[in-house]
């Protein structure tokens, strides 16, 4: 394995940390619904669950392994800190599974070995390198997480990597447990990894982080940028705290700016080929379920899949994305599933899209009609957040009845 892969590996995250949010537990039934709806979304991993924190998530990730980790499905994954009855645990729900995988993670900061594990860097290291060996000793696929990557020592932080992967870690995790790193030094530490790791080059580098900051996704991109080919993200961005890097924002940003991000992969600028095996079109269907599912609501005005994220309301606007969309939308509603924007009439809104609106609803204005019609919309307008198509007739049928 090798990190020059040129493609970006999804590793959907929902299940486990996604679920770790305040409210959002999902029952077994729910978690299969998901983890099918993943696979059609095209996501490579999904992390299903932590198998020995409950009996429930073991029967959820065993559940997921038996009737989605199939011959050509998602690789399915369940955490386990480095602790053999963790390990035991994963490899036991996982046993059903084609592709397979544990996850494994023990601290690495000095500030969690100080106060949460009471041990010394020599103890970590001994015990991260046995336990990947351990969890090698019931599959291939053995991803290893550092927790609190990003404020750990960097040279700690070389050995330890290095002391996994040399165990059988084929893919090394670099979380930032507490969002608290910033873009370029993200960017740096992930270069700093791939040049200071001697065995490196037999692991896929990924990233796993929270938005406590707002900087999860920017932290990401800048990581690909530097070499990170694993990206560690959840649907809604929900997760822990302020949740984690959000899959649509990730997906979206690497597939709307893909010629930007193409000479990192090693690909030629003008490569139109995706960087993910994201079905796209099945985003806006796959964050309506979790919304549904973990009661999550999803803020309006949140990127790719809030209720606003393609709809215009200013007129100038308006008038724009109606002569042509890519006046005011660097991105098509169909790509992630919605059938079109969405033009919301408010007090905003230009005539041409009163008009528009009118001929879609079948009416068929004279020019003095339309512009008595407009003036009594601006009115009700003036007084309503949105107009609805009912308001809109009434407001026709009445200009209509006073000529
Ligand atoms: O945030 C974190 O560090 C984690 C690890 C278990 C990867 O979720
Ligand atoms: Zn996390």
């Amino acid at each position: 394995m090798t990190n020059k892969t040129d493609r970006i590996i999804i590793f959907d995250t929902t299940l486990r940390d996604g679920e770790q949010c305040p409210g959002a537990t999902l029952n077994i039934d729910e978690k299969l619904v998901i983890a099918k709806q993943l696979a059609r979304l095209g996501v490579d991993v999904i992390e299903a669950g932590f198998a020995f924190a409950s009996p429930g998530d073991f029967e959820a990730v065993k559940k997921i392994a038996q009737v989605v980790g199939i011959e050509n499905g998602p690789v399915v994954c369940s955490l386990a800190r480095a602790i053999k009855a963790d390990i035991e645990a994963a490899a036991e729900a996982l046993k059903p599974a084609v592709n397979a995988r544990i996850h494994t993670f023990i601290s690495t900061s000095d500030i969690h070995l100080e106060y949460q594990l009471r041990k010394s860097r020599a103890e970590v290291l001994a015990i991260a390198e046995e336990m990947v060996a351990y969890a090698k000793s019931f599959m291939t696929d053995i991803e290893f997480s550092p927790m609190d990557a990003a404020r750990t020592d960097p040279e700690f932080l070389y050995q330890v990597l290095e002391r996994a992967i040399a165990a059988g870690a084929t893919t090394v995790n670099i979380p930032d447990t507490v969002g608290y790193t910033t873009p370029s030094e993200f960017g740096a530490m992930i270069k700093g990894i791939i040049e200071n790791v001697p065995n490196i080059d037999q692991a896929i580098v990924s990233v796993h982080g929270h938005n406590d900051l707002g900087l999860a996704v920017a932290n990401f991109l800048e990581a690909v940028k530097n070499g990170a080919r694993q990206l560690e993200c959840t649907i809604n961005g929900i997760g822990e705290r302020a949740g984690n890097a959000s899959l649509e924002e990730l997906v979206m940003a690497l597939h709307v700016r893909r010629q930007y991000f193409n000479p990192y992969l090693g690909r030629p600028e003008d490569s139109q080929e995706s960087l993910t095996n994201i079905d796209t079109r099945q985003i806006y269907k796959t964050s309506r379920l979790v919304s549904n599912l973990t009661g999550m609501l999803v803020q309006p005005n949140k990127a790719i899949v809030g209720a606003n994220a393609f709809a215009h309301e200013s007129g100038i606007h308006q008038d724009g994305v109606l002569k042509n969309k890519l006046t005011y939308e660097i991105m098509d509603a169909q790509l992630i599933g919605l059938t079109d924007n969405q033009i919301v009439l408010g007090k905003h809104s230009g005539r041409n899209a009163f008009r528009t609106r009118l001929k879609e609803l079948g009416f068929e204005l004279s020019d003095t009609e339309l512009n008595k019609a407009f003036v009594r919309f601006k009115e009700v307008a003036d007084k309503k957040k949105e107009i609805s198509d009912w308001d809109l007739e009434a407001i026709v049928n009445d200009e209509i009845q006073q000529a």
